[in-house]
């Protein structure tokens, strides 16, 4: 594995809001992850004054979505580096640029507390899920949702062994923990929460085309990183585009596992 990777830490390299595409990559996850996500809030029926907080808000959907769903309460959208997120969206929104790994809420501030593909980035995910719960007022819900990546060498593609095994190297590389999400509903119980509950959405080549179009982004802003650290050739990369662009049968390759607890109180 080159340095290169290796010293990027968990959010830079592959996934730097400086490459061109990554609002791109950014806006396809929303598409393809929000619909899950809405029906999941929705059955926590918060009440139209609940305090929010949408952790790594990304490129903003769900921010967005919570501030039309709470119209009489707040939401605050923190991201390390929130460039995407509109400020202007509502006047309940508020953006604050933080790095969740060193500063924190008062105990007891949010209703809601919501992440998705966010924890898996972070080096302190287990200290910081204890934390997040005390974040809640009695009652309040912690939902948490992750990437658990199968891994690639059960791909019935060799094409997308190769690149799809490239690319959870170099994820690994730079920290990112690929399998940790199925660990999140036994975390949540252990940290005290109550109505532990759990969903998953398969995602890969051929399962639909939003998700084949956020692997192509995903190929497209990775390739020349992969190729120099020496995990793929360029005849491997075009190989994996030759292979979404026949529309093979689906192989899943990652679960978003969904999970949720409410801390007691209530
Ligand atoms: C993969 S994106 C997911 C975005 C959004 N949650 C979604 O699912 O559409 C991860 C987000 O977490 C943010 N993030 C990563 N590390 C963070 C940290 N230490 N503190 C706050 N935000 C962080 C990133 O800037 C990025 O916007």
């Amino acid at each position: 594995m080159s340095e290169t990777l290796a010293d990027s830490g968990a959010y830079t390299g592959l996934l730097s809001k400086d490459l061109p595409t990554e609002q791109a990559r950014l806006q396809l996850l929303e598409q393809s992850y929000d619909p899950g996500t809405v029906k999941i809030l929705e059955q926590l029926e918060l009440p139209p004054t609940a305090r929010c907080l949408e952790l790594g808000a990304g490129a903003g959907s769900i921010a967005y979505w919570l501030a039309d769903r709470v119209p009489a309460g707040s939401v605050v959208a923190a991201d390390i580096d929130p460039r995407f997120i509109d400020t202007d969206h509502a006047p309940n929104l508020t953006v604050r640029r933080m790095d969740i790994t060193r500063e924190d809420f008062v105990p007891g501030s949010f209703d809601l507390v919501h992440a998705r593909a966010v924890f898996m980035h972070l080096a302190e995910r287990e200290e910081i899920l204890k934390r997040a719960v005390q974040w809640l007022a009695p009652g309040g819900w912690l939902v948490l949702e992750d990437v658990y990546f199968v891994p690639a060498e059960d791909s019935p593609y060799p094409e997308w062994r190769q690149a799809h095994g490239a690319w959870t190297a170099a994820l690994a590389a730079q920290g990112i923990d690929l399998s940790w999400a199925r660990r999140t509903p036994a975390l949540l119980a252990a940290a005290g929460c109550t109505s532990v509950g759990v969903a998953v959405t398969p995602g890969g080549l051929g399962v639909d085309p939003v998700q084949d179009e956020l692997l192509r982004i995903r190929l497209i802003q990775s390739g020349e990183t992969l190729t120099g650290a020496g995990l793929l050739i360029p005849e491997q990369i075009e190989r994996a585009k030759a292979l979404l662009d026949s529309r093979p049968a689906p192989d899943v390759s990652t679960f978003v596992y969904s999970s949720w607890g409410r801390r007691p109180g209530v």
